[in-house]
């Protein structure tokens, strides 16, 4: 029974800044205790503050903190963050200029003060790209937005890029704001937002809104039986089948391995095979793992030992695979390195556990 595998992406957005985002003369930027705003938009803080807008006070900041501040969010009082100019919210966790993405379209969204009175639209059109304004979900904030559809061709099409290695796909669109409609000035502000499609556990992806490739996994003994249950020093052969692999790919290798385990809403994971080769954290454990190249089949070959100290779960893997035009090479693997775990990720999915005895 070949394990089922949900078909999402995994979805992360960026927003970076191209031209300035805070400038003292616009309005709703001002210079907070008692800083002055200066010729080039940039705040002269009195003394004892600091800041893009001064609104920190130096002797509050904190070394120990309770708190995780995000995007270099600086902490202060314990358990407070002071946000860079483009981010907000508690944690700084919030950009002001982001987009939300799904399998169709990217939502390009704003937030700005309540003072704003501009205009915000794509680079490419001013009249026909312009976000409009919505209901704000955070008070205190007006907020914009605009959803264009991945496929659109259109004046407010986006930028699209396919990694020819990896497969994955990236979305990507300059966002322009202009604080005096109608007049586009040295201080207004240029981002670029975009959408990231790993293709990891999702296999090619050549077309984000046309997509359905499956990939099956099998586990099975040197007998090709499958296997539910193994003891330790058991070998067990790991087979990623692709079920409808686009014309002219005819190989599948395993680029990165991770096995994994849950328990009591722990993740256990450890990393077999990174860019195709074995990892030091493998050879420490006193397992081996060997990647085979098997014309359409990709293979990983692996010994049980005891994986996962005291854990009784059951074990997944999680994989990311590379597609070759032909049948793909066998790479040479540099000498084995320290390589850090991966840390606190999140599985989006699981391939069949493997209960280990
Ligand atoms: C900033 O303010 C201080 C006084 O608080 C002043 O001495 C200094 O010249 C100002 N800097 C600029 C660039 O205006
Ligand atoms: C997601 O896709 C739907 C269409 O299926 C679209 O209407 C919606 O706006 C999209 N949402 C985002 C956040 O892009
Ligand atoms: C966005 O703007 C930057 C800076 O002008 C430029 O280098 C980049 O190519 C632009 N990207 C798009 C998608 O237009």
């Amino acid at each position: 029974m070949p394990p089922s595998l949900s078909h999402l992406f995994l979805l992360s957005t960026f927003a970076s800044l191209a031209l300035c985002s805070f400038y003292c003369k616009n309005p709703g930027y001002p210079c907070l205790n008692g800083g002055t705003c200066l010729y080039n938009g940039e705040c002269n803080c009195t003394s004892g503050f600091r800041g893009f807008n001064c609104g920190l006070d130096s002797s509050t900041i904190s070394a120990a903190c309770t708190v995780e501040c995000h995007n270099k969010g600086i902490c202060f009082n314990g358990d407070k963050c002071y946000c860079t100019k483009d981010y907000m919210g508690p944690t700084c966790q919030q950009a002001y200029d982001f987009a939300d993405c799904n399998k169709s379209s990217m939502k390009i969204k704003a937030y700005r003060p309540t003072e704003f009175n501009g205009e915000i639209f794509l680079m490419q059109s001013m009249f026909g790209c312009k976000l409009t304004e919505v209901t704000s979900t955070i008070p205190g904030y007006k907020q914009y937005e605009l959803d264009v559809p991945h496929d659109s061709t259109g004046p407010c099409k986006l930028k699209k890029t396919i990694d020819a290695t990896t497969g994955d796909v990236h979305f990507e669109v300059n966002v322009s704001t202009i604080h005096h409609a109608g007049q586009f000035g040295m201080y207004d502000g240029l981002k670029t937002v975009s959408c990231h499609y790993s293709s990891r556990d999702q296999a090619i992806v050549k077309d984000v809104t046309n997509h359905e490739l499956l990939v099956s996994v099998t586990t099975s003994d040197g007998n090709t039986q499958n296997i539910q249950e193994i003891q330790t020093n058991d070998v067990i052969h790991l087979t990623f089948n692709p079920v409808n692999l686009p014309g002219g790919y005819k190989g599948v290798k395993i680029l990165d391995l991770e096995m994994y385990s849950v328990q009591w809403n722990e993740v256990n994971s450890i990393l077999l095979l990174k860019d195709q080769c074995m990892t030091q954290k493998a050879d420490e454990l006193g397992y081996s793992v060997s990647n085979e190249v098997d014309g359409y089949s990709g293979r990983a070959i692996l010994k049980a030992i005891p994986l996962f100290e005291n854990v009784q779960a059951s074990v997944y893997f999680n994989y990311r695979l590379r597609f070759c035009r032909n049948r793909c090479k066998i790479k040479s693997c540099p000498s084995q390195s320290p390589k850090p775990m991966p840390m606190g990720e999140i599985f989006k999915h699981q391939g069949q556990g493997i209960r280990i005895v």
